[in-house]
């Protein structure tokens, strides 16, 4: 039978789960041409029914019993928006076990246990989707995993954090104080929770063991491999890496080499009239390289509620679209872990 309708549950109204709503609303009638039904946000999951909004939804939505959407027939896809491993990874797994097909922007939770999700989401032939959960708009995951899939990838690096390319961005060019514009990048809505996960390098070490899941299919734990946030970075750093013509900035970097994989997280000077040396605020640049296509480089925004919103919203759609054609159970995975 035809579906004129699509339910969504969203776990989470933080900056991610409220752009994600915004988007939807903002493009509904467009999301409905593309996926020849309504997708519909049936329940919304907060820890607080009474807490301050950045986005207005009807107060019927909100729900704080994570049970009830498990058990709502009409809910298709849960969106998992909350962040942090717990219980953030139980819900995902409890999802996929009740048949829902679950979109997560959760990089700390998949970089821990994508490979065990993946096999739930198999088991439960559901589809599990994250293209939100690295590099926020830019469609890096979906770039891998779907169109540059004809070739092996040689290396992945790039500028995967928002917060910390902001904050550089901002102490180079005017000086500004770290501890100024970090408030100002969580004012922003692009900074974690805990804003220690981006400053020391723990939410790039996240999303660059999920690309290396995608692009080599390997998994590697982040605490596998170096490490090294910005907070060590001075004024002085800044102003030696200028007089050589040079900006600092947090990379990620996972490339073959002697028959392995090195990887990395770490502050490096490039050239400032550079591919990455040019990328700046809370942008993110990422280049793939390729045995076949040649190096791509991609460059988009890399936090922000309405970014991130964009790309959870179109694995949504994706879902949906598979729902919508009855396809949904036999869906490939994003990565061959
Ligand atoms: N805190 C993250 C960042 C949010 O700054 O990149 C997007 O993943």
């Amino acid at each position: 039978m035809k579906r004129t309708e699509i339910g969504v549950a969203l776990l989470g109204f933080g900056n991610v789960g409220s752009g994600t709503y915004k988007a939807l609303e903002e493009n509904f009638a467009l999301i409905e041409k593309k996926v020849g039904a309504k997708v519909v946000i049936k329940k919304i999951l907060v820890r607080n029914l009474n807490a301050p909004r950045r986005v207005e939804a009807p107060a019927e939505l909100f729900t704080t019993d994570f049970e009830e959407i498990l058990r709502d027939p009409k809910i298709d896809i849960v969106a998992e928006l909350l962040g942090g491993i717990n219980p953030a990874t139980g819900y995902i797994r409890a999802a996929l076990t009740a048949g829902k097909h679950v979109v997560t922007a959760n990089k700390a939770a998949l970089a821990v246990h994508l490979p065990d999700l993946n096999k739930a989401a198999a088991f439960h032939k559901c589809m599990l989707r994250y293209e939100a959960s690295v590099c926020g708009a830019i469609p890096v995951i979906g770039c891998i995993s779907r169109a540059l899939t004809a070739n092996r990838i040689t290396a992945v690096k790039g500028i995967v954090n928002g917060t910390t390319n902001y904050i550089l961005t901002r102490m180079a060019a005017e000086g500004a104080s770290y501890e100024d514009v970090l408030k100002d990048a969580q004012a922003l809505g692009f900074a974690e929770a805990d804003p220690t996960g981006d400053v020391e390098g723990y939410d790039a070490a996240n999303k660059l063991s999920v690309l290396m899941a995608t692009a080599f299919g390997i998994y590697r734990a982040p605490d596998s491999f170096e490490r090294v946030g910005i907070t060590g970075v001075t004024m002085e750093d800044l102003a030696a890496a200028e007089a050589e013509g040079k900006v600092i900035k947090l990379l990620a970097c996972a490339e073959e080499k002697d028959g392995g994989i090195e990887a990395y997280v770490k502050p490096v000077a490039v050239e400032k009239d550079s591919f990455l040396g040019r990328c700046g605020s809370e942008f993110n640049a990422v280049q793939i390289d390729c045995n076949m296509a040649g190096p791509i480089f991609l460059q988009g925004k890399g936090a922000g509620p309405e970014p991130t919103g964009s790309a959870v919203l179109g694995d949504i759609i994706e879902i949906a679209q598979a729902i919508a054609a009855g396809t949904e159970h036999e869906q490939p995975f994003t990565a061959l872990i």
